[in-house]
């Protein structure tokens, strides 16, 4: 795991937009897992920006939601289709037959979740996954509890998560209690993975997820087992580290390292 902590959201997610372009530069058909949030808000900028100023390509891009809210229509504004339409599809020049998000209003749940599996297969698996973080550790909606090992399923969403995406809705009641999202396991099989974690209210979470042990209790903490995993932080988020100076000391000779 390579931990590098940035000043603050804006230099993480300029780091991180560079680290995706390089990244489609170098294989223009790269397998991108994206997720929600308003940390990836400031990324997708970034993403749309060195479209517009660099001619940064998507068109062979093929992407992989993490998940979408269960009962919402696409349509719904605060529906993950949405979402990715405002801040990025709707802005770059990707193919909409290489997008893939999860149906929240699909019938056979089951099905749809299988289909969603065997489909970032038949891509070849998701070279590059990007992650935020919740308040309590999950990454996409794999709340505490999720199995390690889960696949793309329906899940509960946990009271702090309704609480904390609230604001994004008129009130907590319309907050959907249920997401359809991949599973640990799922993301696990990534090539490579990106966490991005910013503001005090990310501290505890990033902790336990770096230093703590590996629980599905904090669903992050698996990443620990995956051998090419970068974290982006800001200071905020980093507070409760207890080994910063390692990881900068560290971070100076990360271009000697294959694996993390
Ligand atoms: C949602 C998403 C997660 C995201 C989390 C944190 O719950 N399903 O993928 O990481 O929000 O988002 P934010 O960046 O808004 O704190």
């Amino acid at each position: 795991m390579r931990i590098t902590i940035c000043k603050d959201i804006r230099e993480m997610t300029k780091k991180v937009a560079g680290e995706v372009a390089e990244t489609i530069r170098g294989n223009p058909n790269i397998v991108l897992g994206l997720p929600t949030g308003s940390t990836p808000e400031e990324l997708y900028k970034e993403l749309v920006l060195l479209h517009k100023d660099q001619g940064l390509d998507f068109s062979r891009v093929i992407t992989f939601n993490l998940d979408e809210y269960y009962g919402l229509p696409a349509s719904h504004p605060q529906s993950y289709h949405t979402y990715m339409d405002q801040h990025l599809f709707g802005h770059i020049n990707i193919n909409r037959k290489n997008v893939y998000i999860p149906d929240g209003m699909t019938k056979d749940i089951g099905d749809h979740c299988r289909l969603y599996e065997a489909n970032i297969k038949r891509h070849g698996g998701i070279d590059l996954m990007l992650l935020g973080i919740g308040r309590d550790g999950h990454i996409a909606f794999n709340e505490p509890g999720s199995s390690l090992t889960s696949r793309t399923r329906i899940k509960t969403l946990a009271p702090e998560t309704i609480e904390d995406n609230a604001r994004f809705f008129k009130s907590k009641d319309e907050v959907p209690r249920y997401a359809l999202t991949m599973g640990i396991g799922t993301i696990m099989e990534a090539k490579k993975i990106i966490l991005m974690a910013n503001g005090k209210n990310k501290a505890e979470a990033l902790g336990l997820t770096v230093e703590g042990p590996i629980t599905h209790m904090v669903a992050a903490s698996i990443l620990q087992m995956h051998n090419r995993v970068i974290i982006y932080t800001d200071e905020e988020a980093a507070a409760q580290l207890k080994h910063i100076p390692y990881y900068k000391h560290e971070e100076k000779s990360w271009l000697t390292t294959v694996e993390y």
